[in-house]
């Protein structure tokens, strides 16, 4: 079967995981979601106290630290923790086999991710996992009917800078509020609304990271959050998880 690569990129809390979670069960694709690697490799930053990436022997430790972990990603039914509270299906990520899909999701590291994301070594290095996981085994249950090998990869640079080749590219974005709100909803569904000393997070916080966030992301000089030419846009302000999924699933469906 012939790899199909699905792009999806878009600002924080756009939905583009919500959305590449449930297409990759639906359709049996592989699910790649570039962020994850960047929050693992800010778990690994804090866990090794190499957040300070501006000293060479910090970032030459925390690349031969990324090189040596191996990060995999699957349906979350693979994972001993089950989160009946999302009423989706959502794809767990493991570091050396270790569940750390909550542990990524929490405001510290969100907070910190972006000290890593505009390295381009750092970013180099996530490319290179990126690439490797496209390649690795899906442990999402493909489809016996599946005309292609399929793999949904998600971030903010995939169908710009990642695979610029693409079968097919979305743009999922939405209004800042919208995505703050939604953020918040799921951290509540999924009881991580709190930080590292077990302060509540509220829905005023979320928005202000989201609001640093889409700075960061659109001012960044290596691989800034940029549409595609060739990309679908889907604004999902006003449309509901199942309407988005709808839309994404009738284009990719065309080009099989
Ligand atoms: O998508 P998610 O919010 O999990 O991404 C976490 C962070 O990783 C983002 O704030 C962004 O700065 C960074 N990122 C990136 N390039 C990607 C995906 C994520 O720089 N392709």
């Amino acid at each position: 079967l012939r790899k199909f690569i699905v792009a999806i990129d878009g600002p924080a809390a756009s939905g583009k995981s919500a959305v590449s979670e449930t297409l990759a069960v639906r359709l049996g694709f592989l699910h790649v979601n570039s962020g994850a690697i960047y929050r693992c490799a800010t778990l690994l930053a804090i866990r090794n106290d190499l957040l300070d990436l501006q000293f060479k022997k910090n970032l030459d430790r925390m690349r031969e630290i990324l090189k040596e972990t191996k990060i995999t990603m699957g349906p979350l039914g693979t994972s001993p923790i089950k989160n009946e509270n999302v009423n989706r299906p959502s794809t767990a990520i493991f570091l050396n086999g270790e569940n750390v899909t909550d542990q990524i999701s929490k405001i510290e590291i969100t907070k910190n991710v972006r000290f890593l994301a505009k390295i381009p070594e750092i970013r180099a290095a996530s490319i290179e996992k990126q690439r490797e996981l496209v390649q690795s085994k899906n442990l999402f249950e493909t489809r016996a009917d599946s005309k292609v090998d399929g793999v949904i990869v998600e971030g903010r640079d995939i169908g710009t800078a990642v695979f610029p080749n693409a079968d097919i590219k979305f743009f999922i974005e939405a209004e800042a509020k919208a995505r703050a709100k939604r953020r918040f909803d799921e951290l509540v569904a999924r009881g991580l609304n709190v930080d590292i000393n077990g302060d509540p997070v509220d829905y005023e916080q979320i928005l202000e990271d989201i609001l640093q966030r889409d700075q960061e992301d659109l001012t960044r000089t290596h691989s800034p959050l940029r549409k595609a030419k060739d990309a679908i846009v889907i604004d999902t302000s006003n449309l509901s998880l199942d309407q988005v999924v709808g839309k994404v699933e009738s284009s990719i469906l065309k080009r099989l």
